[in-house]
């Protein structure tokens, strides 16, 4: 039996979440005070070195997250000759670590009317570039009467909430009408970036723990509805960047939020593109690496519903490439996402949805939709949260896969020496681990 408790945190934490579908306000962009990591990290606070055994939380994620989370060093890479190149490159009026341009995502860089006292802009991407400006929570959320709820209220981030995590991590990983890497800054030097909410997380690394107290205090976590939320969410993002001012770029449409490998590639790599979807001989694709995976998480959704998304998405391809109101396809591909998006998020994933969702990623490969590099990308994390979510509920024997899902990673690690035909080797191979080490 259900503690009433437990029942009213549930229905409580489903009361968060519907609030946390409407538009958050980004932390870069709320009108309270950001106080600066030095009022987070103090060795009584969330700067302990070993993890506390009597509080909810670990208190060392101040440790964690300035020795091995990348974003302490955010700021400090903007330093570096790499990014002094791309400054100049860029013809920038100021070095990248003073740039608007870089320091949006490079950090945490609310207006400075909203910088508190211990405010400094080279911690780089803080505590509040994520759980929001510390102003109004700073000092309730210890008290022994404070809830989430209540710290919500005072501008804490609802980091707990799949969508709006996504929407947050996604602000930088894939960027926004009001920040972006377009195609320029890449040519000039930076990186290209992908994004999978439940594989990033967990390489964070993460600086808490999901437990029983956790789920009491914050709802349900399910690393299986993360990736899915995160793969039509990142659909919704790109598209509304294609759909607004960020989506032209002179006479072209910009071309990162298409596919990369659909033009940078030798031209003797012939990789037959006809036999996909969307796709025809000499079509550049918009980047469809998460419509591919999210194909696979609306058949178990809804089974019409999914194919309703397959049909627009492969109108959309075809339309942007003709020049026939590809725009207004994207509207609808967008429009079926956000009826699906609730839908995911009510959604449990059960085994069988879990082993289905795998023999299609596998199957898609196989057909040959991961031609080109950023949908094998895609499918590989994809295929090691469900792995891992399926070793964990023991419908597989995890250690049957361990071979294969390195030999997987490793065939993406660089996206120069992709090969399609060696994928698709490897995930036969895969396949018939899955059929081996099935518990049933
Ligand atoms: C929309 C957000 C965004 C903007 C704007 C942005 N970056 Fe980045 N940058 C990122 C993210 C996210 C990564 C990490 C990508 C990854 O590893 O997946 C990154 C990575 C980098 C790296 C590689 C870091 C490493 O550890 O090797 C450099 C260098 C860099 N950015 C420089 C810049 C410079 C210079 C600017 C301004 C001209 C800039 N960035 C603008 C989000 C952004
Ligand atoms: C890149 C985003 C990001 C940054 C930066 C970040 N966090 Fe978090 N933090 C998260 C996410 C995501 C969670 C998990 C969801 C949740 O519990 O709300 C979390 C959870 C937490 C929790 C709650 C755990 C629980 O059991 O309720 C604490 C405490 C915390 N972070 C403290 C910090 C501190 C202190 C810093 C700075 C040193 C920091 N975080 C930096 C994203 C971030
Ligand atoms: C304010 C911008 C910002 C936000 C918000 C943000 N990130 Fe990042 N993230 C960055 C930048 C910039 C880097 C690159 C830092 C570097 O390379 O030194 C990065 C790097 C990372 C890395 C390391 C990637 C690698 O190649 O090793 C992971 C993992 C990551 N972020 C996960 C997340 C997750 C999960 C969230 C949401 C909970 C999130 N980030 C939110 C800006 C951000
Ligand atoms: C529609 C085709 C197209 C797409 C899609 C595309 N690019 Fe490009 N890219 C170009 C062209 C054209 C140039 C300019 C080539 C030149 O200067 O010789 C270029 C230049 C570049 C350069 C600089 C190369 C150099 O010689 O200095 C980089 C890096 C780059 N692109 C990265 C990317 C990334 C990353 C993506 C995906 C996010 C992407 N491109 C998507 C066509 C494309």
């Amino acid at each position: 039996m259900m503690k009433p408790t437990t029942l009213v945190a549930i229905v409580l934490s489903l009361l968060v979440s519907s609030i946390a579908m409407a538009e958050n306000v980004l932390p870069q962009y709320a009108h309270d005070k950001s106080l600066g990591v030095a009022s987070c990290s103090s060795s009584l606070c969330h700067g302990s070195i070993e993890t506390w055994k009597d509080s909810n939380v670990l208190q060392n994620e101040y440790v964690t997250w300035i020795r091995t989370d990348k974003h302490s060093r955010a700021y400090a890479v903007l330093l570096n000759d790499r990014s002094k190149d791309i400054a100049k490159k860029l013809g920038l009026k100021e070095p990248a670590h003073k740039s608007a341009l870089c320091l949006d995502c490079h950090a945490h860089n609310p207006a400075p009317a909203q910088h508190g006292e211990k405010f400094t802009i080279s911690d780089g991407v803080s505590c509040e570039a994520c759980h929001g400006a510390g102003e109004r929570w700073i000092k309730s959320h210890v008290e022994l009467k404070a809830t989430h709820a209540g710290n919500l209220e005072k501008g804490l981030y609802p980091t707990e909430n799949d969508v709006a995590r996504v929407q947050l991590c996604l602000s930088c990983h894939l960027g926004t009408q009001k920040k972006f890497v377009t195609h320029r800054i890449m040519a000039a030097g930076h990186p290209r970036m992908s994004f999978e909410l439940d594989t990033f997380t967990q390489i964070g690394p993460a600086h808490f723990r999901i437990d029983e107290d956790w789920h009491k205090r914050k709802g349900s976590w399910d690393g299986v509805r993360a990736w899915a939320i995160g793969q039509a969410v990142y659909s919704q993002e790109l598209l509304g960047l294609l759909l607004g001012p960020r989506g032209r770029d002179g006479l072209f449409p910009e071309l990162v939020l298409f596919d990369c490998h659909s033009c940078h590639h030798n031209m003797s790599d012939k990789r037959n593109t006809a036999a996909r979807v969307g796709a025809g001989p000499g079509i550049v694709r918009i980047n469809d690496a998460t419509f591919l995976m999210l194909r696979q998480i609306a058949k178990r959704i809804d089974v019409k519903e999914a194919a309703e998304l397959a049909a627009a998405v492969s109108a959309m391809h075809h339309a942007i490439a003709d020049g026939n109101d590809g725009l207004q396809k994207a509207r609808i591909v967008q429009d079926s996402i956000t009826k699906l998006i609730p839908k995911i998020s009510a959604h449990r994933f059960s085994a069988d949805d879990l082993r289905n969702i795998m023999i299609g990623l596998i199957d898609e490969g196989l057909d040959g939709q991961y031609g080109d590099y950023q949908g094998a990308e895609q499918a590989v994390m994809a295929v090691q949260s469900v792995a891992d979510f399926m070793g964990r509920s023991g419908m597989l024997r995890t250690v049957t896969l361990r071979a294969d899902l390195t030999r997987l990673l490793a065939l993406v690690a660089n996206d120069e020496k992709y090969r399609s035909a060696s994928f698709e080797q490897a995930l036969r191979a895969l396949k018939s681990s899955i059929a081996k080490g099935s518990v049933k």
